[in-house]
């Protein structure tokens, strides 16, 4: 989704907000551009496409200056094109304005403002906000956009200049992600960290109904009753390294090759020196634990696959029913959750608005709400009851894949914690289960030795189509995730199946070639995935399993096996993903894709 920054200090801002903007290409756009305030006017350059486009032109007409806004769009309110690119200007030029987030009001607003004298040369929901602060404006740049966000309805982040102040930036924030970097005498707005990271550590997590305004190197925040608030100045610990490439083609293989570290970083931060889970953010209370009837797991995209094998764990360890929804339907829909309930909320992000509406539809209906995210400060790390910090680090491309499995495992932990707290399991069963997952590190390095054989079976499937997926039990929901990564970076069409409901239907859609990634991790459902592997291969399809090492039974009725080593049922999901995130891959980097950013895809989607 769009990204911002902002800048205002001693140094070039064009230089800055493009550099800025290059961090937060993760997040999917397709168009860019700047707005900079040379001394006398502001000065806009933006254009459909790349970055680079719009820092060639820069290169090529640069914009001197020290006070700026820079965005990416990803367009939701008219095509991507220069005209619909931000940032938007009021009619004479005076102010300008980036803006992630939808104006959910802004066709009323834009007829009314037409109707007063306003004349509108895109057609995006945001060209209201240059023309709105613009009609609030009578010399008070901050008070013109307290004004003007009391008029809106829907999420913003905003990025405000004006030409009448060449020393002033105000920014604002409602359900849109925004922080501030505070430097030397200078100062950035953006839409996440890595973006300042270059020039500050010190940044501000800015909540939602916040104004921001900095004058004269000294930055103040409001509250949405024009109260000064006093914010913390958060010190971010990891390096600038994390998010960038170290030498590899594409974040989504270094990402994948992270997973043995950050793997290890997310549970052995959890454990005491005698080996015991230690859940620092989270406050649940043996006595707390036997109030919770009901468990909630919500999530959208890879991070609900995670989900559902939470669900696994916690059912199996605690003996209750746990009920797993995505997000954008748990919002909306009669979810039954009530002062008893536990709602676990997954993201990577902590920004996702269906994941975060989920959140607050929770709260307000009185559940403890318990969120498993990535990103230190983000919304739903801060709304939320407790918190568990996977330890995944930056996770730049677009196909999660690191957080995915740091998000399993904490989850196995959360419930492993919880069990044993909560009696359901024994000491025994809790210690054996923790040895095993310190080896998980190990067992996926091991996959990820095997990158270069399964780049040959993804050579078998860059003219393909279509592809299934198959598995049983938590196979199945491995299987999920499988499909969803081939199909979001290579656009090979891919469903995964029960494998038990081929018959019911789909088995009609196998034909001479069609490959079927069969997943088959389960000691006690072997057999059965052997049957059904036969069904496919005796319908022509070329069967790629995945399969603990040692049962060769699944050898005999597959065209390859990718075997993973032999670890528990429980744990094997961990590893077995390993294998199909590094064929999608391959697949998606031997067609020639942008692997890191797919089409139409954004990393953080901030929009309902
Ligand atoms: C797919 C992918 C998405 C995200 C989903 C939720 O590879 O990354 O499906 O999992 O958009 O995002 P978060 O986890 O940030 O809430």
């Amino acid at each position: 989704m769009c990204g911002i920054v902002g800048y205002i200090g001693k140094g070039s801002a064009s230089d800055i907000i493009i550099d800025g903007l290059s961090k937060l290409e993760y997040r999917g756009y397709d168009s860019a551009g700047v707005a900079i305030h040379n001394g006398l006017n502001i000065e806009v350059e933006k254009h459909k496409g790349r970055l680079d486009v719009l820092a060639s032109e820069l290169e090529k007409n640069p914009i001197e200056g020290s006070l700026g806004i820079g965005h990416t769009r990803w367009a939701t309110h008219g095509e991507p094109s220069d005209a619909n690119s931000h940032p938007h200007l009021n009619n004479d030029k005076s102010l300008a304005v980036v803006h992630n987030g939808i104006i959910e009001n802004y066709v009323e607003l834009k007829e009314e403002l037409i109707g007063e004298g306003s004349e509108f040369l895109s057609q995006t929901d945001t060209e209201v906000l240059p023309h709105l602060i613009s009609k609030y404006n009578k010399g008070n740049l901050l008070d013109a956009v307290m004004e003007a966000v009391t008029h809106v309805r829907g999420s913003y982040a905003i990025g405000v200049i004006s030409k009448n102040s060449p020393g002033e930036l105000v920014a604002a924030r409602k359900d849109s992600p925004l922080i501030v970097g505070v430097g030397k005498e200078e100062f950035f707005i953006a839409s996440d960290i890595p973006a300042v990271l270059k020039y500050t550590r010190d940044v501000i997590f800015i909540e939602n109904d916040e104004i921001i305004h900095i004058k004269d190197n000294k930055i103040k925040i409001y509250d949405k009753d024009k109260k000064e608030v006093e914010k913390e100045i958060f010190k971010v610990t990891w390096d600038i390294e994390a998010a960038s490439k170290g030498g590899y083609d594409f974040y989504m293989d270094k990402e994948i090759h992270e997973q043995p570290t950050v793997i290890k970083d997310t549970i052995e931060r959890r454990l005491n020196p005698e080996g015991d889970i230690v859940l620092d953010n989270i406050n649940i209370t043996k006595e707390q634990l036997k109030d919770i009837k009901k468990i909630f797991i919500v999530a959208c995209g890879t991070a609900y696959h995670a989900g559902v094998l939470g669900k696994h764990a916690i059912e199996k360890l605690m003996r209750v029913p746990v009920i797993v929804d995505i997000a954008s339907e748990f919002r909306y829909g009669e979810n039954f959750v009530d002062e008893n309930s536990l709602v676990i909320l997954v993201s990577q992000s902590g920004e996702t608005a269906d994941t975060l509406a989920a959140l607050r539809n929770a709260k307000e209906k009185g559940a403890r709400v318990l969120s498993v995210t990535n990103v230190v400060g983000s919304s739903i790390a801060r709304e939320s009851d407790d918190v568990f910090y996977t330890w995944a680090g930056p996770e730049i491309s677009v196909a999660s894949t690191k957080a995915y499995t740091t998000q399993i495992v904490s989850l196995y932990m959360i419930a492993l914690d919880f069990a044993i707290k909560a009696g359901t399991i024994d000491k025994e069963t809790y210690k054996n289960i923790i040895d095993n997952m310190l080896k998980l590190p190990e067992c996926v390095q091991s996959v990820l030795d095997k990158s270069e054989s399964i780049k040959d079976i993804a050579k078998s499937m860059i003219n393909k189509n279509n592809a299934f997926y198959l598995g049983r039990g938590a196979d199945f929901s491995l299987s999920q995730e499988g499909a969803l990564k081939l199909k979001e970076i290579s656009y090979i069409h891919a469903e995964a199946f029960a494998a038990g409901e081929l018959k019911h239907g789909t088995i009609a859609l196998i034909e001479e070639g069609t490959p079927v990634v069969a997943v088959s991790t389960q000691d006690t459902l072997l057999e059965k995935m052997v049957s059904n592997v036969q069904e496919v291969k005796a319908r022509g399809a070329f069967v790629i399993s995945i399969a603990k090492e040692g049962n060769n039974l699944i050898e005999g009725v597959s065209d390859r096996v990718i075997y993973i080593p032999k670890i528990s049922d429980f744990l094997a999901p961990v590893v077995a993903v390993v294998p199909m995130q590094i064929l999608a891959y391959h697949v998606s980097a031997l067609k020639g894709l942008d692997v890191d950013k797919p089409r139409n895809l954004a990393k953080s989607v901030t929009v309902e």
